[in-house]
Protein backbone atom coordinates (compact mmCIF):
# COMPACT_ATOMS: atom_id res chain seq x y z
CA UNK A 1 0.00 0.00 0.00
CA UNK A 2 1.54 3.59 -1.04
CA UNK A 3 1.34 5.76 2.24
CA UNK A 4 0.85 9.48 1.38
CA UNK A 5 2.87 11.30 4.23
CA UNK A 6 0.53 14.64 3.93
CA UNK A 7 -2.67 14.12 5.31
CA UNK A 8 -3.65 17.34 3.17
CA UNK A 9 -2.81 14.89 0.14
CA UNK A 10 -5.24 13.49 -2.11
CA UNK A 11 -3.62 11.45 -4.74
CA UNK A 12 -4.92 9.64 -7.86
CA UNK A 13 -4.41 6.33 -7.48
CA UNK A 14 -6.52 5.13 -10.77
CA UNK A 15 -8.72 6.85 -13.02
CA UNK A 16 -11.22 8.54 -11.45
CA UNK A 17 -10.13 6.98 -7.92
CA UNK A 18 -8.65 8.97 -5.51
CA UNK A 19 -6.56 8.50 -2.50
CA UNK A 20 -6.02 10.25 0.97
CA UNK A 21 -4.23 8.81 4.16
CA UNK A 22 -5.78 10.20 6.93
CA UNK A 23 -2.91 10.01 9.83
CA UNK A 24 -5.81 10.34 12.71
CA UNK A 25 -6.85 7.38 12.58
CA UNK A 26 -4.27 5.38 10.63
CA UNK A 27 -6.56 4.57 7.70
CA UNK A 28 -6.55 5.20 3.76
CA UNK A 29 -10.07 6.06 2.36
CA UNK A 30 -10.79 5.92 -1.00
CA UNK A 31 -12.94 8.21 -3.28
CA UNK A 32 -14.41 6.60 -6.72
CA UNK A 33 -16.42 9.56 -7.12
CA UNK A 34 -15.14 12.73 -5.84
CA UNK A 35 -12.88 14.74 -7.34
CA UNK A 36 -11.69 16.50 -4.50
CA UNK A 37 -8.53 18.10 -5.89
CA UNK A 38 -10.85 19.88 -8.73
CA UNK A 39 -13.58 20.79 -6.46
CA UNK A 40 -11.40 22.41 -3.63
CA UNK A 41 -8.57 22.86 -5.34
CA UNK A 42 -6.42 24.95 -3.29
CA UNK A 43 -7.01 23.11 0.12
CA UNK A 44 -6.96 19.74 -1.20
CA UNK A 45 -8.82 17.56 1.07
CA UNK A 46 -9.38 19.50 4.15
CA UNK A 47 -13.11 19.77 3.39
CA UNK A 48 -13.25 16.63 3.05
CA UNK A 49 -12.07 15.38 6.65
CA UNK A 50 -15.64 15.73 7.86
CA UNK A 51 -15.94 13.25 5.97
CA UNK A 52 -13.85 10.88 7.28
CA UNK A 53 -12.86 11.62 10.80
CA UNK A 54 -13.13 13.98 13.25
CA UNK A 55 -10.56 16.85 13.20
CA UNK A 56 -8.26 16.40 16.95
CA UNK A 57 -6.95 20.43 17.20
CA UNK A 58 -4.38 20.57 20.06
CA UNK A 59 -5.26 23.98 21.68
CA UNK A 60 -2.34 26.46 21.88
CA UNK A 61 -0.20 23.22 21.22
CA UNK A 62 -0.82 20.15 24.12
CA UNK A 63 -0.95 23.23 26.50
CA UNK A 64 -2.56 20.97 29.23
CA UNK A 65 1.00 19.05 29.50
CA UNK A 66 3.52 21.67 28.17
CA UNK A 67 3.64 25.80 28.04
CA UNK A 68 1.24 26.75 25.76
CA UNK A 69 2.24 28.35 22.70
CA UNK A 70 5.35 27.00 22.54
CA UNK A 71 7.37 24.47 20.49
CA UNK A 72 7.73 22.62 23.72
CA UNK A 73 3.82 22.22 23.14
CA UNK A 74 3.34 21.91 19.54
CA UNK A 75 5.86 18.42 19.86
CA UNK A 76 4.20 16.93 22.96
CA UNK A 77 1.02 17.52 20.82
CA UNK A 78 2.41 15.47 17.62
CA UNK A 79 3.61 12.89 20.18
CA UNK A 80 0.18 12.87 21.26
CA UNK A 81 -1.83 12.10 17.76
CA UNK A 82 -2.90 15.47 16.91
CA UNK A 83 -3.17 16.29 13.46
CA UNK A 84 -4.04 19.66 13.79
CA UNK A 85 -2.25 22.51 16.40
CA UNK A 86 -4.30 25.94 16.81
CA UNK A 87 -2.16 29.06 18.02
CA UNK A 88 -2.91 32.81 19.27
CA UNK A 89 -0.88 35.26 17.07
CA UNK A 90 -0.02 38.88 18.21
CA UNK A 91 1.94 41.77 16.59
CA UNK A 92 4.86 43.21 18.07
CA UNK A 93 6.13 46.87 18.10
CA UNK A 94 8.24 46.00 15.17
CA UNK A 95 5.49 43.89 12.92
CA UNK A 96 6.38 40.73 13.34
CA UNK A 97 3.60 38.08 14.61
CA UNK A 98 4.68 35.73 16.92
CA UNK A 99 2.60 32.94 19.36
CA UNK A 100 1.31 34.16 22.69
CA UNK A 101 -2.14 34.01 24.04
CA UNK A 102 -2.75 37.51 25.72
CA UNK A 103 -1.22 40.95 24.94
CA UNK A 104 1.13 41.04 27.19
CA UNK A 105 3.40 38.66 27.84
CA UNK A 106 2.96 38.87 32.08
CA UNK A 107 0.84 35.94 32.47
CA UNK A 108 3.51 33.16 30.47
CA UNK A 109 6.69 34.58 30.66
CA UNK A 110 9.09 35.87 32.94
CA UNK A 111 8.53 39.51 31.85
CA UNK A 112 6.40 42.15 32.30
CA UNK A 113 4.73 44.25 29.53
CA UNK A 114 2.62 45.00 26.31
CA UNK A 115 3.73 42.92 23.14
CA UNK A 116 2.99 45.39 20.93
CA UNK A 117 5.03 47.69 22.80
CA UNK A 118 7.97 45.41 22.96
CA UNK A 119 10.48 44.50 19.86
CA UNK A 120 11.13 40.90 18.91
CA UNK A 121 14.11 40.71 20.29
CA UNK A 122 12.69 41.58 23.45
CA UNK A 123 10.31 39.03 23.77
CA UNK A 124 13.20 36.69 22.68
CA UNK A 125 14.94 37.18 25.47
CA UNK A 126 11.81 36.28 27.57
CA UNK A 127 11.24 32.47 29.13
CA UNK A 128 8.45 31.19 28.15
CA UNK A 129 8.37 27.74 29.88
CA UNK A 130 9.20 28.15 33.30
CA UNK A 131 5.68 29.35 34.81
CA UNK A 132 4.52 26.15 33.21
CA UNK A 133 7.23 23.78 34.70
CA UNK A 134 11.29 23.81 35.73
CA UNK A 135 11.77 21.55 33.01
CA UNK A 136 10.47 23.86 30.58
CA UNK A 137 12.95 26.54 31.37
CA UNK A 138 14.29 28.11 28.15
CA UNK A 139 11.37 27.59 25.81
CA UNK A 140 10.94 30.85 23.45
CA UNK A 141 7.80 32.83 22.12
CA UNK A 142 7.61 31.07 18.89
CA UNK A 143 8.16 33.50 15.48
CA UNK A 144 5.17 32.80 13.12
CA UNK A 145 7.96 31.52 10.90
CA UNK A 146 9.26 29.02 13.59
CA UNK A 147 5.43 27.71 13.88
CA UNK A 148 5.38 27.34 9.96
CA UNK A 149 8.60 25.60 10.11
CA UNK A 150 6.91 23.41 12.37
CA UNK A 151 4.20 22.82 10.37
CA UNK A 152 6.35 21.08 7.67
CA UNK A 153 8.94 19.52 9.32
CA UNK A 154 6.11 17.86 11.83
CA UNK A 155 3.56 17.55 8.72
CA UNK A 156 0.91 19.51 10.68
CA UNK A 157 -1.77 21.70 9.83
CA UNK A 158 -1.92 25.15 12.22
CA UNK A 159 -5.41 26.62 13.08
CA UNK A 160 -3.78 30.08 13.60
CA UNK A 161 -5.84 33.06 15.50
CA UNK A 162 -5.48 36.60 14.71
CA UNK A 163 -6.37 37.90 17.78
CA UNK A 164 -8.83 40.86 17.35
CA UNK A 165 -6.84 43.70 19.73
CA UNK A 166 -2.87 42.46 19.24
CA UNK A 167 -3.10 41.10 15.52
CA UNK A 168 -4.96 43.52 13.54
CA UNK A 169 -3.21 45.31 10.67
CA UNK A 170 -0.73 42.22 10.42
CA UNK A 171 -3.10 40.70 7.86
CA UNK A 172 0.05 41.39 5.45
CA UNK A 173 2.83 39.95 7.14
CA UNK A 174 0.73 36.54 8.28
CA UNK A 175 0.52 36.16 4.33
CA UNK A 176 3.58 37.25 3.47
CA UNK A 177 5.17 34.18 5.66
CA UNK A 178 2.53 32.10 4.83
CA UNK A 179 3.39 32.86 0.95
CA UNK A 180 7.06 32.21 1.72
CA UNK A 181 6.79 29.03 3.58
CA UNK A 182 4.38 27.51 0.87
CA UNK A 183 1.96 26.46 3.44
CA UNK A 184 -0.85 28.36 2.54
CA UNK A 185 -2.76 25.39 1.30
CA UNK A 186 -2.50 23.88 5.06
CA UNK A 187 -2.95 26.80 6.96
CA UNK A 188 -6.87 27.78 8.40
CA UNK A 189 -6.98 31.52 9.77
CA UNK A 190 -9.32 32.04 12.40
CA UNK A 191 -10.29 34.86 14.42
CA UNK A 192 -13.15 36.34 16.45
CA UNK A 193 -13.06 39.56 14.14
CA UNK A 194 -14.76 39.30 10.55
CA UNK A 195 -12.98 42.29 9.35
CA UNK A 196 -9.57 40.43 10.01
CA UNK A 197 -10.96 37.09 7.97
CA UNK A 198 -12.66 39.15 4.73
CA UNK A 199 -9.40 40.86 4.63
CA UNK A 200 -7.33 38.34 4.48
CA UNK A 201 -9.28 36.73 1.55
CA UNK A 202 -9.28 39.58 -0.17
CA UNK A 203 -5.07 39.27 0.27
CA UNK A 204 -5.00 35.67 -0.41
CA UNK A 205 -8.67 33.98 -1.73
CA UNK A 206 -7.48 30.63 -1.63
CA UNK A 207 -6.85 30.83 2.13
CA UNK A 208 -9.12 28.48 4.32
CA UNK A 209 -10.74 30.57 7.28
CA UNK A 210 -13.00 29.69 10.24
CA UNK A 211 -14.99 33.07 12.42
CA UNK A 212 -14.93 31.87 15.95
CA UNK A 213 -17.79 32.20 17.96
CA UNK A 214 -18.77 32.76 21.71
CA UNK A 215 -21.95 34.09 21.18
CA UNK A 216 -20.59 37.68 20.46
CA UNK A 217 -22.42 38.07 17.44
CA UNK A 218 -25.81 38.02 15.45
CA UNK A 219 -26.27 35.49 12.77
CA UNK A 220 -22.86 33.85 12.81
CA UNK A 221 -23.46 31.50 10.08
CA UNK A 222 -24.51 34.32 7.85
CA UNK A 223 -21.64 36.21 9.06
CA UNK A 224 -18.99 33.38 8.16
CA UNK A 225 -20.56 32.66 4.77
CA UNK A 226 -20.61 36.38 4.56
CA UNK A 227 -16.41 36.83 4.84
CA UNK A 228 -16.30 33.61 2.77
CA UNK A 229 -15.21 31.00 5.80
CA UNK A 230 -15.40 27.55 5.52
CA UNK A 231 -15.35 26.81 9.02
CA UNK A 232 -17.37 28.16 12.48
CA UNK A 233 -15.37 27.41 15.53
CA UNK A 234 -18.13 27.50 18.13
CA UNK A 235 -17.11 27.33 22.12
CA UNK A 236 -18.20 24.02 23.12
CA UNK A 237 -21.17 25.13 25.12
CA UNK A 238 -23.06 26.97 22.64
CA UNK A 239 -23.35 23.50 20.30
CA UNK A 240 -27.16 22.76 19.36
CA UNK A 241 -28.57 20.16 17.07
CA UNK A 242 -30.14 22.94 15.51
CA UNK A 243 -26.68 24.61 14.93
CA UNK A 244 -25.20 22.02 13.40
CA UNK A 245 -28.38 20.88 10.92
CA UNK A 246 -28.44 24.97 9.83
CA UNK A 247 -24.62 24.62 9.37
CA UNK A 248 -25.31 21.82 7.52
CA UNK A 249 -27.61 22.99 5.05
CA UNK A 250 -25.29 26.26 4.61
CA UNK A 251 -22.48 23.53 3.70
CA UNK A 252 -19.83 25.14 7.01
CA UNK A 253 -18.02 23.05 8.89
CA UNK A 254 -18.43 23.22 12.95
CA UNK A 255 -15.39 23.47 14.91
CA UNK A 256 -15.99 23.78 18.49
CA UNK A 257 -13.13 24.68 21.44
CA UNK A 258 -11.85 24.25 24.11
CA UNK A 259 -13.48 20.82 25.38
CA UNK A 260 -11.04 19.08 28.08
CA UNK A 261 -13.74 16.41 29.24
CA UNK A 262 -13.67 12.84 27.01
CA UNK A 263 -17.85 13.13 28.03
CA UNK A 264 -18.38 16.25 26.42
CA UNK A 265 -15.81 15.04 23.66
CA UNK A 266 -18.00 12.02 23.26
CA UNK A 267 -21.07 13.65 23.01
CA UNK A 268 -19.86 16.30 20.41
CA UNK A 269 -18.41 13.78 18.26
CA UNK A 270 -21.78 11.54 18.52
CA UNK A 271 -23.53 14.78 17.51
CA UNK A 272 -21.00 15.12 14.06
CA UNK A 273 -18.98 17.60 14.26
CA UNK A 274 -16.25 18.16 12.13
CA UNK A 275 -13.14 19.26 14.64
CA UNK A 276 -13.02 19.47 18.09
CA UNK A 277 -9.80 21.58 20.23
CA UNK A 278 -8.52 20.78 23.12
CA UNK A 279 -5.92 21.49 25.61
CA UNK A 280 -5.56 17.39 25.46
CA UNK A 281 -5.38 16.21 22.59
CA UNK A 282 -4.18 12.53 23.41
CA UNK A 283 -8.15 12.69 25.29
CA UNK A 284 -9.30 13.39 21.90
CA UNK A 285 -7.90 10.62 20.42
CA UNK A 286 -8.61 8.19 22.82
CA UNK A 287 -12.26 9.14 22.07
CA UNK A 288 -12.29 9.37 18.86
CA UNK A 289 -11.42 6.21 18.81
CA UNK A 290 -14.34 4.76 20.67
CA UNK A 291 -16.73 7.18 18.96
CA UNK A 292 -19.91 6.45 16.97
CA UNK A 293 -18.20 9.24 14.11
CA UNK A 294 -21.07 9.91 11.92
CA UNK A 295 -19.70 10.26 9.18
CA UNK A 296 -17.63 7.27 9.31
O1 LIG B 1 -9.27 29.37 18.86
C1 LIG B 1 -10.30 28.97 19.67
C2 LIG B 1 -10.06 29.45 21.02
O2 LIG B 1 -8.69 29.34 21.17
C3 LIG B 1 -10.48 30.87 21.27
O3 LIG B 1 -10.26 31.21 22.57
O4 LIG B 1 -9.05 32.51 24.25
O5 LIG B 1 -8.38 30.18 23.81
O6 LIG B 1 -7.89 31.93 22.15
P1 LIG B 1 -8.82 31.46 23.22
CA1 LIG C 1 -7.00 30.68 20.38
Amino acid sequence: MVRFKSPGNWVRAADNDWQCYDRARGLDFFSPTWDPPALRPHYACLPFFGYLAVLLIAHRGASGHAPENTLAAFKKAVTLGATFIETDLQLTRDARLVAIHDETVNRTTNGKGSVREMTLADLRRLDAGSWFGSEFSGERIPTLEEVLDFAKKYDVIFYLEMKPGGSRGGEHTLIGALRQSGEIARTIIISFDAAILANVRKIEPTLMTALLYDGQIEKPLDQALKVGARQLAIRGDLISPALLTAAREKDLQVVCWTVNHSAHMRLLMDAGVDGIMSDYPDRLAATAKTAKLKHS
